[in-house]
């Protein structure tokens, strides 16, 4: 039987880098990390930028293997966010995210331009990864921005559309892991956001379930913040979840 890799991926929600680096190294750091991956979003790149997430998450905590989600979630015309891409391939993020409402050829540009980054800097080509529809919004912004559309039923669409497009997989919530599944296969990314290990605090994720539900609904990844980087001891509390997740030989 094949061995499942760890799925949990750490948001490092903050802009203090030297915490952020502290918490990588937690998490993250050797001989063997207690997550799959560690997410950079926006705040913290618009605060620190590629020097940043060097120092915040430098080479030996890469080379424990450990995957790198660069959130930047880009939406832009298609020139501009293939420039984007350029700008970060080399720091050799494993996923980065855009928009997918940006259209087919926004999409394809990213795309064309990731692959012939990463044969440029001799890293491995980056993931894209598509954002459908942002979980704060419900039916009536939909409507409010012309979309008539059920949100569930636009997440489908959106992805759809960023598969075709050359992405490799998309973002979406724990409830809509099933219906991607089946229209997109069994090799689409889904990292999905929004979980609540067992007995823990929701927060503000109002539609939360537990690593192991959306393990076993299809979810590739699960994106964690509150419950790792506000724990006591981040390492222990990503260990649990990762168990929780059905990985036991941390
Ligand atoms: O603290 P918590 O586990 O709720 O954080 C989840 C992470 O996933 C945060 O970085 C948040 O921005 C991100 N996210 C989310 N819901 C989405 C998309 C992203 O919670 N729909």
């Amino acid at each position: 039987m094949k061995t499942r890799s760890n799925p949990v991926y750490s948001s490092i929600d903050t802009t203090d880098l030297v915490h952020a680096a502290k918490l990588i190294q937690s998490v993250a750091g050797g001989p063997k990390p207690a997550v799959g991956g560690v997410k950079l979003g926006l705040e913290f790149f618009l605060a620190h930028g590629a020097p940043g997430v060097r120092y915040a998450f430098p080479t030996p905590v890469r080379a424990t293997g450990v995957g790198f989600f660069l959130d930047l979630k880009l939406h832009d015309i298609p020139n501009t966010v293939a420039g984007g891409i350029r700008a970060v391939v080399d720091l050799a993020p494993t996923y980065i995210t855009i928009h997918a409402s940006g259209g087919r050829e926004m999409m394809k540009a990213a795309a064309e331009e990731a692959a012939a980054q990463a044969a440029k800097h001799n890293v491995p080509r980056p993931k894209l990864l598509g954002v459908t529809v942002l979980t704060s919004l419900d039916r009536s912004d939909l409507e409010a921005t012309g979309v008539d559309a059920d949100p569930s039923d636009q997440v489908v669409r959106l992805a759809a559309l960023a598969q075709e497009s050359g992405l490799d997989g998309a973002i979406c919530s724990p409830h809509e892991i099933a219906a991607l599944r089946k229209r997109c296969g069994s090799e689409f990314v889904l990292m999905v956001p929004g979980i609540r290990p067992v007995g823990s605090a929701a927060n503000d994720q109002k539609r939360a379930m537990t690593p192991r539900q959306a393990v076993d609904l299809g979810a590739s990844h699960l994106v964690v913040g509150r419950p790792i980087y506000q724990a006591a001891d981040p390492r222990a509390a990503a260990e649990a979840i990762a168990r929780e997740a059905g990985i036991n030989d941390l």
